[in-house]
This record gives C-alpha cells, structure tokens and sequence, in this order.
C-alpha cells in the first residue's frame, strides 16, 4: 500500500531515492514521484507509471539536490494519474509531502480547506494533509514541526508521512501511525523507509518508529519526537539480514528466488528450536515460549490471520488437532474483528503475519488484548508493528520477502506451527517418545528433500507451458491436501490472473464437478495414503468429464498413470508434513504460468505485498 522513502546527507539525493523506492515497489507501482531540495526551493518530478520510467525521466532531465523524499503508489483514493502520483505540494509549492496510508476524514477537511480557497490539484486523501499544514505553518507561531503536529491531531486514519519544507532546507520530518516507517542514520546521511530492506544498502541501525512518534532527520542525526514534541532518548535497533537477501541475484524474479529459499528458509525456523534432550535426543523447544499450566489447562486455540498467512492458520489447525489433541477456530483476521468473537481466558490466541502490519491482522490481536487474552505472534518481521504489540513473538526467519505473492514466509508458518504442535503435544502427553522422534526426523529432513522438488523444477515448467492457457484451473485434496489447494489456487489467481478455486475434494460431488469440462485443469494433491483409493475415485471423476489433471504425491504412481495427464512425486514424509513439500510444486506451477502469460509475477496487478489499510 504505498512506499515512501527520504534522504538528507552529502550525497545526491535523487539516484538514493529511486535506489531506495525500487526496494519498496513491491509496496506499489502504479505511479511514483520524487520531490528534492536545492537552494532553497523544492523541485517535484512525479507521473503514473513504475518507477524506472521515473529513473528514465530523472536521468534525461536531472533534478540535483541532496535531500528529498519519494513515494511509490497503490492507488486507493484516485486514479493512477500523473496528478494524484505524489510527492503533493501547498498551492505556493513551498511544502512537499509523501503518505502512505488512509485520511479517513479527508473528505470533511477537503470541504473546509476548499470553503477557505484552497484549490486542490489531485483526488488524493493525502493532498487534505498539505494543506493543513501549510495552513497552520502561515497562520501559526511559524515553525514546520509545530504545524505539522497541530495538523496530526486533525487526521483519522493511518499514516507514514515525510515532510520537506523548502525554509527548512536542513531537516525531513517524518512520522507515523498505523503505517509502518523506519529512520536510520549511516555514513551518507540520515534516511527513513517503509521497509527495512530499503535501507540495508545504507544503514543497519535504525529506529522503528512507534505509532505517533515523529522522526527529524538532519544531514547527521535523527532527533526523535513524541506525540507532544518531546524529545525522545532511544537507541538503534541493529538489522543483521544479509543485503544480497533483498537482491534478485542471478533469478529472473524475486519470486522464483525465493521459492528457491524455501529450504533455507524452513531450516531457519526449525534449527533454532531443535535442542537437545538430558538424554540427547532432539526436542522442540521454543525459546521464545514456556509451557506452563495455562499450556495444560487451554481448551482451544483461535488463531486469527489473512490471506497466505491464513491458510498457515488452517494447517495450524489440523496440525494442533492432529498432535496436541486440542479444538481450534481458525478465523479470517477481517472477519475476526467484526464478528463479536467469544473469549475465553483459557484460550490460546495466536496470529500469524509474515509483515506484521496488516491492517486486520493487528485490529484482530489488539481486539483480542484487550479481551484480556496473551497474544502469540507468528512473524517475519522484527521491529513490525505487531511483533511490537504481541505478547509473545515467534520468529519466521525467512528473510525479507520481496515478491509480492508469498512463497517462502508460508513454508515457515508452517514450520512453525508445525513445531509448536509438536511440543503442544508433547507437553499435554498426547505423543510417545517413538512417534515424537519419528516427526523430529521427518521435520529435519524436510529442508533437503524441498531442494530435490526444486531439482525438478522442470517438469513443472513443461506443464505450466502446456497447460497455462486454460481460463479455469481446480485445486482439490483432503485432509492436510485441502488448505495447501487454498493456498494454490490463491497463488495462482494472484500472479497468473487465471480464475482458480480449491474445494476439498470431498466436495466435488456436492457441486464443484458442474464447472469441471474439457477446458479446466484440476491440480490433485493425493498425499494422504488412507485418504488415496477416495482421491483416485475424485481424479476419475474429472478426468472422465474432460479435465485436464496433474496429479501431486508421494506414492502409488502406478495408480495414478493412467488416470492423468502429469504426475509430479514428492520425495516421501510423514503425511501431515506433506504441505512443506507439496505447495512448492504449485508455486511452481503459478509462477511458471504468469510468465508464459507475460505477467510479472513479483508485481501482480492490483496487489500490494502489504494490506496496512482495510
Ligand atoms: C498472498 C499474500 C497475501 C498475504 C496477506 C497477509 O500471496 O501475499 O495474501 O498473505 O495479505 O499478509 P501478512 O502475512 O503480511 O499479514
């Protein structure tokens, strides 16, 4: 939902300010602006379009200067225009802002800003926050941090904003609530982002800023601020994420890298909590959590989340079934908020965010606080706003995902709620010592056999080109198979624009066999061996109605054969671990087809990687 990004320092501020917008386009990229400082006057280069069009422009015609802010767009309010792109300036061009987030009220404010003369140049909600201020900077006691608190204190809704002022050519005033942003200082000058991969090519100290703080960057420092301006003492937090994990290497996208992550991925969330026993045998063990007696006496858990990170929720939920023994109620973190939920203290209330900084995402764990419940957050982004807000945060440690469609943060949510079952499980007496050493063994040998499934990356780029045209696509699978299909067909319809659905292939006769034709593709996931004679009867029943069918297992290859078009065998584990190693054929498979369609995959339409508005 928009990126913005700003530089003070020694150096020119305009290849910095592209540099930085490019790490945060997966933000948004429908239109992208910069507005920089020179001599005392603020010059704006702006216009619809991604940001190496900017580049393009900016390189033709330079503006020089070495301090500015930028933004990269989603569109919400307004069209993708060159007029509603930002930076938006006051009517005299003396103030420049960038925004992300939403201005609830704008419209109110836009009406008494008009009834006062202000004639407005875009459709933005962001254009209300400029006038504001300049109206409080003319007509106040004249200084910019000033105006610009008075202005806050009009706004509702969400914000991360950057300020310039072209009487201020020394600082950038910076803040936020609801909308994330960073500042960090390093050896060119001061900066601020939306994101922390942003920044990595410049600073690894940074500050996080919390909801109403205000950051002033000057060209050597950044001087905190509260929400009443006072002055706020607070280190940096030290970032150690690898550079090159923000870079696209030597992969055509950054999607297809980081579904080559996956087994790195996967072991960053395992190896840390594999400890060793009194007696060596190897245990999960949480750092982060303690089993205690609220573990022993909970009588469900509700795990709330959305998107990708709510189909993690949904193997959440057959995997703390499966081990733990435990009812749980896995919710849509948007339908959560609305939905009057029922509390009980001896529930466990887990949300799952690979940015932790989606919008319903934090409305559900802030609901669920103050219902008095302890909230354990699954995240991948340290500093993020609801690691900040949780009680307990359990750590991803996937590495900053760039692509907007989410491949290897859901491989570790699932790891993770693959462990924390286990030891739930454990620990309430519902898994022997044999069983539990056998699941270790098959968790640890998970990372190495994803590296063979992407070894055979091929056989799913063949099929993709044979079958990427289809206009209907079905997922279907039982069991543990049912929300990796979920999760499937929303990879799919997210990058390739083709229509996909998953159903629990139980439910095809209950249904979804009337769309089945000969021009649909049905991916069948058949991993769970008692559940294989009823997935065979399922693929006859499509495949007898003229779908094409690709068929994902582990085993029985023979019986498959003749009933499908592709076979695609997965090295073998213990079924409920299946979905580690199934989905990352199908992000193949989703990845390869957008390309053949000439989709960029790592910026679908319409999509942004992070929903911080509702
Ligand atoms: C899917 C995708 C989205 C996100 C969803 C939640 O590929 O990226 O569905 O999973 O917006 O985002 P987080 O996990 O950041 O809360």
């Amino acid at each position: 939902m928009c990126g913005i990004t700003g530089y003070i320092g020694n150096e020119e501020a305009s290849p910095i300010l592209i540099q930085t917008l490019k790490k945060l386009e997966y933000r948004g990229y429908d239109s992208a602006g910069i507005a920089v400082m020179r001599n005392g006057k603020i010059f704006v280069r702006k216009m619809k379009g991604r940001i190496n069009s900017l580049e393009e422009t900016l390189l033709e015609n330079p503006l020089n200067g070495q301090s500015g802010i930028g933004h990269t767009r989603w569109a919400t309010h307004g069209e993708p225009s060159d007029a509603n792109s930002h930076p938006h300036t006051d009517s005299g061009g003396n103030i420049a802002i960038v925004h992300n987030g939403i201005i609830e009220n704008y419209v109110k404010l836009k009406q008494s800003l008009q009834s006062r003369g202000v004639v407005f140049q875009s459709d933005t909600d962001t254009e209300v926050i400029v006038h504001i201020i300049n109206y409080f900077y003319r007509s106040g006691e004249g200084a910019l941090l000033q105006a610009v608190m008075e202005t806050l204190k009009l706004l509702n809704g969400s914000y991360a904003l950057a300020v310039v002022c072209s009487d201020y050519p020394d600082r950038i005033i910076a803040v936020r609530k609801d909308s994330p942003l960073i500042a960090g200082c390093g050896a060119a000058g001061s900066f601020i982002a939306s994101d922390v991969p942003a920044l990595l090519e410049y600073t690894r100290d940074v500050y996080f800023l919390n909801n109403g703080e205000i950051a002033v960057l000057y060209e050597d420092h950044i001087e905190l601020r509260g929400n009443d301006g006072e002055v706020i003492l607070r280190e940096t937090a030290r970032i150690d994420w690898d550079a090159g994990s923000a870079e696209k290497n030597n992969f055509p996208h950054f999607m297809l890298k980081e579904i080559f992550e996956q087994p790195k991925a996967m072991e960053n969330a395992l190896l840390p909590r594999l400890k060793k026993s009194a007696l060596n045998n190897p245990v999960v063990d949480f750092d982060e959590i303690k089993l205690d007696e609220s573990w022993a006496a909970a009588r469900r858990i509700v795990i709330a989340a959305c998107g990708t990170a709510y189909n993690a929720a949904v193997i959440g939920k057959y995997a703390f079934e499966h081990f733990a023994r435990i009812p749980v109620a896995v919710d849509l973190a948007s339908e959560y908020r609305y939905r009057n939920p029922i509390f009980d203290k001896r529930d466990i209330f887990i949300v799952i965010s690979q940015s932790g900084e989606t919008a319903d995402t934090l409305a559900a764990a802030r609901l669920m606080k103050q219902n008095g419940a302890r909230v354990i957050a699954v995240t991948n982004a340290p500093g993020s706003t609801l690691s900040r807000e949780a009680d307990v945060v359990v750590y991803t440690y996937a590495g900053p995902e760039i692509a907007v469609a989410s491949t290897k943060a859901f491989t570790s949510q699932m790891m993770c709620v693959y462990l924390l079952a286990l030891e739930l499980g454990r620990f309430r007496g519902h898994i022997a010592d044999e069983p539990y050493k056998k699941y270790i063994t098959a968790l640890s040998a998970i990372p190495a056999q994803a590296r063979r499934i992407l070894d055979k990356k091929e056989i799913i780029q063949r099929f993709a080109a044979r079958q990427y045209n289809k206009t209907k696509m079905f997922f279907m699978g039982r069991q543990f198979d049912y929300p990796v299909s979920m999760e499937s067909a929303l990879k799919l319809k997210e990058i390739s624009y083709t229509h996909s659905e998953a159903f629990a292939a139980g439910e095809l006769k209950h249904g979804p066999i009337a769309l089945i034709d000969d021009g649909t593709l049905v991916i069948a996931f058949a991993t769970q061996k008692e559940l294989f004679e009823k997935m065979i009867s399922n693929i006859r029943e499509v495949s007898s109605r003229g779908a094409s069918s690709l068929v994902i297992t582990c085993d029985r290859v023979d019986s498959f054969n003749t009933i499908t078009d592709e076979i695609f065998t997965l090295p073998k584990t213990e079924d409920c671990f299946s979905p580690l190693l199934s989905v990352i054929p199908a992000q193949l498979f989703s990845y390869y087809c957008a390309v053949q369609r000439g989709n960029d995959p790592d910026k679908p339409r319409n999509l942004a990687k992070s929903v911080t508005v509702e």
